[in-house]
C-alpha cells in the first residue's frame, strides 16, 4: 500500500457545531480517498500503454481518476488536520500577512465565507507566490481549477456530506462553525512550509 489514511486524533470527534456523526461520516469518505488513490496507483502499474487513447482508454481512465483520488484524499487531510475544538484566531506572521491581503481577519473570514458559497465542492486559502500572496480559491470538484506552484494552507469542505446533517441546506451556518473550530497553529505551520 502506497498511501495510508492518517489518524487526526480524537478531537476531531469533538468539534463544536459539527457533530460527531458526521465527521465518523466523513472520514469514510477520506478513507474510500485512500483506498482507490492505492487502487488506481496499483492499476496503472499494469495498464497496458499500446491501448492509450485520448477518447477512451484504461491509461486515460485510470490517469484522470488518479487525480480526482489523490484530491479527495490530499484536501481532507488538510481539512481534518487543522480543525478542533478552541479554534482561536490567527497570530504573528501568519496574521500579518492576512491583514496585508485582506485587510483584517475579519475580511478574510468574509471573503472565505463567500469563497465556500461559490464553491461546489473546495474552498482553499493559498499561499500564491507568483501574486506576492494569499488568495481563497475555489474549486468545484477535488481536482478543479487548480494551478501550479500555489499551496493550499486551509481546506473547507463545501461538498454537502461536509454538513447536510447538521444544517441540511444552510451552508453558510456550517462555514461559520467551520471557523470557529480552526487550528491556527496548525494553518501557521502549512503557512510557513508554503513560504519555503
Ligand atoms: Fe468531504
Amino acid at each position: 500500500m502506497l498511501f495510508t489514511s492518517k489518524d487526526f486524533g480524537p478531537g476531531i470527534l469533538e468539534l463544536d457545531g459539527i457533530s460527531k456523526k458526521t465527521v465518523e461520516e466523513h472520514l469514510k469518505l477520506y478513507n474510500g480517498y485512500v483506498n482507490k488513490s492505492n487502487e488506481v496507483m496499483e492499476k496503472l502499474a499494469k495498464v497496458d500503454l499500446a491501448t492509450a487513447n485520448q477518447v477512451f482508454s484504461d491509461a486515460r481512465a485510470l490517469k484522470v481518476e488518479l487525480s480526482f483520488a489523490v484530491g479527495g484524499m490530499q484536501n481532507h487531510e488538510i481539512y481534518f488536520s487543522h480543525l478542533k475544538r478552541g479554534g482561536g484566531e490567527p497570530k504573528g506572521e501568519l496574521k500579518k500577512q492576512i491583514e496585508k491581503d485582506f485587510g483584517s481577519y475579519e475580511a478574510f473570514v468574509k471573503d472565505l465565507k463567500a469563497s465556500g458559497l461559490s464553491g461546489r465542492g473546495w474552498a482553499w486559502t493559498v499561499w500564491f507566490p507568483a501574486a506576492g500572496r494569499l488568495m481563497n480559491w475555489v474549486g468545484d470538484s477535488q481536482n478543479t481549477y487548480l494551478s501550479w506552484d500555489i499551496h493550499p494552507i486551509l481546506a473547507l469542505d463545501v461538498y454537502e456530506h461536509a454538513y447536510f446533517l447538521d444544517y441540511a441546506v444552510n451552508r453558510g451556518a456550517y462555514i461559520d462553525a467551520f471557523v470557529k473550530n480552526l487550528d491556527w497553529d496548525r494553518i501557521a505551520a502549512n503557512y510557513e512550509k508554503a513560504r519555503k
